[in-house]
């Protein structure tokens, strides 16, 4: 039996049909629901997933729709409708947009879902997780996004490959915002224990910081048309599993601070322990002196794009 009823997919492009074909492979709910404003493409890509079930054995119910009632219900939401960059976009370039996107998606679910657990990965995500809060009316707690989560998959990657390690052996964390001012905490990365600072001489570590920082562009620039999917939509299956499994799993998530690091008021990239009921809390780690101060200019990024926002 699944763990939870229904899930809803907002935006049904590249993230969210890789999303949902991860999340109906992992049996999470009963029922998968992928919404898009494009007639035919969520039901097209709900259709092409479910005809795998019998080849891969699983049970969810997966559907498409283009209507916001079909949030009705739901225990877990994730946003991913908006533009995605082109090459020579920062991701704040989409704000204006995908504020009026999120505007209506996050007022369905207030009324539709209203103790739905949101995860939000539209960017520019820490500003949109914060839009998505007050737009809907949850609270701080049911609406998270991604960030950390995909960033610090990126580093570990990195890091393993510097190395020629397993990537499961790196550990670690990337903090602040999910944008070039992201800050990769090498004062707490280890392979399994033994410091990165003790194995990467620091010339090396710091071009690794850097390909972490412009890991998403580098994937843009590649691409050419379109933004990563692959590894971000993993990153948002890690989090849906945190929830629907109540997994108390402690993970980087963009999530409303309350004073943690010296900010309240906004969404920033933090330490969090993810379960059913969303954010149930946020952890301050012990930062160098360097670190805490790359970590107030990331938060100084996201907080001049919150200022930017309309009154919901
Ligand atoms: C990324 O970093 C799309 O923001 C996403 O790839």
């Amino acid at each position: 039996m699944s763990a939870v009823r229904k899930i809803v997919v907002l935006g049904a492009g590249n993230v969210g049909g890789t999303l949902a074909q991860r999340l109906a492979e992992a049996d999470f709910a009963q029922e998968l629901v992928l919404i898009d404003i494009v007639d035919g493409l969520p039901q097209g890509k709900a259709l092409d997933i479910q005809e795998s079930a019998p080849i891969l054995e699983f049970s969810t119910k997966v559907t498409g729709s283009t209507s916001l009632e079909a949030l009705r219900g739901a225990d877990i939401v994730v946003e991913t409708a908006g533009l995605a960059r082109k090459p020579g976009m920062s991701r704040s370039d989409l704000l204006g947009k995908n504020v009026d996107i999120l505007r209506g998606h996050a007022q369905a679910v207030g009324q539709e879902a209203p103790n739905a657990v949101v995860i939000v990965v539209t960017n520019p995500v820490d500003v949109m997780a914060e839009w998505f809060r007050r737009a809907s009316g949850l609270a701080h707690a049911q609406v998270f996004g991604e960030s950390g989560t995909l960033d610090t998959a990126r580093f570990r990657w990195f890091v393993a490959a510097e190395l020629g390690v397993s990537p499961r052996d790196v550990i670690g964390f990337v903090l602040g915002t999910h944008g070039d001012t992201m800050v990769p905490v090498l004062s707490l990365t280890s392979v399994n224990g033994v410091p990165l600072t003790q194995l990467i001489p620091a010339e090396r570590l710091q071009k690794i910081v850097e390909r972490t920082q412009k890991g998403g562009g580098e994937i843009v620039e590649l691409l050419k048309m379109g933004s990563a999917f692959y590894a971000p939509s993993a990153s948002q299956a890690e989090m849906v599993r945190a929830v629907v499994n109540d997994e108390h799993r402690v993970i980087p998530v963009t999530a409303a601070v309350t004073g943690q690091y010296g900010f309240r008021d906004m969404y920033l990239g933090v330490p969090a322990r993810i379960g059913r009921t969303g954010v149930e809390a946020v952890y301050e780690v012990q930062l160098s002196d360097g670190e805490r101060a790359a970590l107030q200019r990331s938060a100084e990024a996201v907080r001049q794009d919150i200022a930017l926002l309309p009154s919901a």
